[in-house]
C-alpha cells in the first residue's frame, strides 16, 4: 500500500466543519489482497455506531473492502454483495451491516428502508453505492471513494467528515505507511 498524497486541514477548536472533510488520505492498492489487508486494518479499528460510505463504479472494490473490514471485525464469513437483501447482518466483535444500495432507483427507495436504526446503533454500517443516497446519512462519516486505475490499481481517496473520523484515518494512514 503507497501512500500517494495527503492533505490535512485542522478542525477549528470546538467546530466540526460538516460540509468539508477535516482530512483527506489518498492510498494505493495494487491487488486485491492489497484491498482486503487495508479493509481489514479498517475493521480492526473500527468503533460502535462508525459509518463507512463507499462510492465507485461497478467493480471498483466496494465488496472487496468490507470484506477486509468483516475480517478485521473477526467475521469469517464471506461478505458476498448483499444486492438481493439490500442489508446483509455479520456478527464479529462488533455487527457489520452491509448494504448496497445498487439496485435502488431514488432517494425515496432507500428512505423507506427505513436505515435509521442501522444507521445510529451500535453496529458497524459499510454502504455500498452510498452516493445514491447521500442526504439521507449522517454529516460525520467516512467517505471511501474508489477509482478503478487498471486491472489490478484501485485508488482510495479517503475523507473524514468529523472528529472521530479525523482520528480514524490518522490511525490509518500511521498503521499503512
Ligand atoms: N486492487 C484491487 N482492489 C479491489 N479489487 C480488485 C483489485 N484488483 C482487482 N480486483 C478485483 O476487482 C473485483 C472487485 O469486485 P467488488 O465486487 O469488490 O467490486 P464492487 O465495487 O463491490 O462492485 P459492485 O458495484 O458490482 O458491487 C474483484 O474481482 C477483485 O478481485
Ligand atoms: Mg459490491
Amino acid at each position: 500500500m503507497v501512500r500517494r498524497r495527503y492533505i490535512n486541514r485542522p478542525v477549528k477548536a470546538g467546530i466540526i466543519l460538516v460540509n468539508n472533510p477535516v482530512k483527506e488520505l489518498y492510498l494505493m492498492s495494487h491487488s486485491s489482497d492489497d484491498t482486503i489487508s487495508l479493509g481489514r486494518k479498517i475493521g480492526e479499528l473500527a468503533m460502535p455506531g462508525d459509518i463507512f460510505l463507499l462510492s465507485g463504479v461497478l467493480g471498483a472494490g466496494k465488496t472487496c473492502l468490507t470484506q477486509g473490514i468483516a475480517y478485521g471485525l473477526g467475521i469469517d464469513e464471506y461478505t458476498h454483495s448483499p444486492s438481493f437483501v439490500l442489508v446483509r447482518e455479520l456478527y464479529g466483535r462488533l455487527t457489520l451491516y452491509h448494504m448496497d444500495l445498487y439496485r435502488l432507483d431514488n432517494i425515496e427507495e432507500i428512505a423507506e428502508l427505513g436505515l435509521d436504526d442501522y444507521l445510529y446503533g451500535k453496529g458497524i454500517c459499510a454502504i455500498e453505492w452510498a452516493n445514491k443516497g447521500m442526504p439521507l446519512f449522517p454529516d460525520e462519516h467516512l467517505s471511501i471513494e474508489i477509482v478503478y486505475k487498471g486491472d489490478t490499481e484501485r485508488q482510495f481517496l479517503f475523507k473524514a467528515y468529523g472528529q472521530r473520523y479525523l482520528e480514524l484515518l490518522e490511525k490509518i494512514e500511521n498503521q499503512t505507511e
